[in-house]
């Protein structure tokens, strides 16, 4: 049984009534601020880039006539979660979606170290922190939804995505672990899962993609998922690799995925923006 479109305002009475979703600037995180939008969400859009997140926040409030805050701030920096939450602090926040994240991908000795450790500050540590401090405000008001990335790479190690595939490993084992806590308190928790999505992921990563899930169809599945599974593989590849892949061993899952990343290091490999000299400051 799945949430359809009947039922989506279900979805908003249960977490309702704001959302904040992190990475709302591009891609994934960019088509669930659409479609919660479009449910009646208001919403908090968080990311590096203030001027982007205004332009989409004119835009979903035009269209949809919901309340879009944003707040401009740099996930990876220590200060930026306990700054969030202070921020947030008084706004009744049932529904958290932590898209913010990149990638990397190539020989793990030829990465960038700085840009590694803040793949893991930005992908693990802001999103165990925020986790905390949303999922503690959502246990005392006895209802909530937070949704955290993984990835089909996420499932055991991936050779050229050595420090990316851990980073969502940790996440889906993370997921797993407080969703199982949180039922009780009436706050679900779900793991998305993707195989490639059509997003500028790919090319921030250095990474080129075959066939994609679009952000859409990824925000659709979560949304559907939230409150009846743990983890959600939105894309027939992310299925058909799950399942395929399930019944290798470990080892030989992990040789399959080194396969697979090493295909998809790009030619023109441009290095990520973990670092992004421009990121704008932290803004209200
Ligand atoms: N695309 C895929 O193929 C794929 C597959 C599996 C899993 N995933 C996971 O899905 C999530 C979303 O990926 P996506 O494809 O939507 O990526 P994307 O298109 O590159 O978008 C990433 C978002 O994160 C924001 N961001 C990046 N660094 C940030 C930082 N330091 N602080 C705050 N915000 C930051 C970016 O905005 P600013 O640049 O404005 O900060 C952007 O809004 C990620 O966790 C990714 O690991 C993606």
């Amino acid at each position: 049984m799945t949430n359809t479109p009947d039922d989506q305002s279900a979805l908003m009475r249960r977490f309702g009534p704001a959302a904040l979703i992190t990475g709302a600037s591009d891609g994934i995180g960019r088509g669930f601020a659409v479609q919660l939008a479009e449910q009646g969400f208001d919403l908090i859009l968080v990311a590096r880039r203030g001027d982007v997140l205004q332009d989409i926040a004119l835009d979903l409030g035009t269209r949809f006539g919901v309340n879009v805050r944003t707040l401009a701030m740099d996930l990876s920096d220590p200060a930026a979660v306990p700054e969030l939450l202070s921020l947030t602090e008084g706004t009744s926040v049932g529904f958290v979606v932590a898209a913010a994240g990149f990638g990397s991908i190539g020989p793990f000795l030829d990465q960038d170290m700085a840009s590694e450790i803040n793949m893991v500050d930005l992908n693990c540590r802001s999103v165990v922190e925020l986790s905390y401090g949303f999922a503690n405000r959502m246990k005392a008001e006895r209802r909530g939804g937070i949704v955290l990335f993984g990835s089909l790479v996420g499932f055991n190690g991936a050779p050229f995505a050595a420090t990316y595939a851990a980073t969502k490993g940790f996440v889906q084992s993370f997921a797993e672990g407080i969703a199982a806590e949180m039922r009780p308190h009436g706050v679900s928790v779900l793991s998305v899962a993707p195989g490639p999505v059509g997003t500028g992921f790919a090319a921030r990563a250095g990474m080129q993609m075959g066939k994609a899930a679009t952000p859409d169809m990824v925000a659709r599945s979560a949304l559907a998922a939230l409150g009846r599974r743990t983890t959600v593989r939105p894309g027939f590849l992310a299925k058909f690799l799950g399942w395929s892949m399930a019944m290798l061993p470990r080892w030989g899952r992990v040789r399959v995925m080194g396969v697979i990343m090493k295909g998809m290091i790009g030619k023109d490999k441009s290095r990520n923006p973990g670092r992004d000299a421009n990121a704008p400051a932290t803004s209200g």
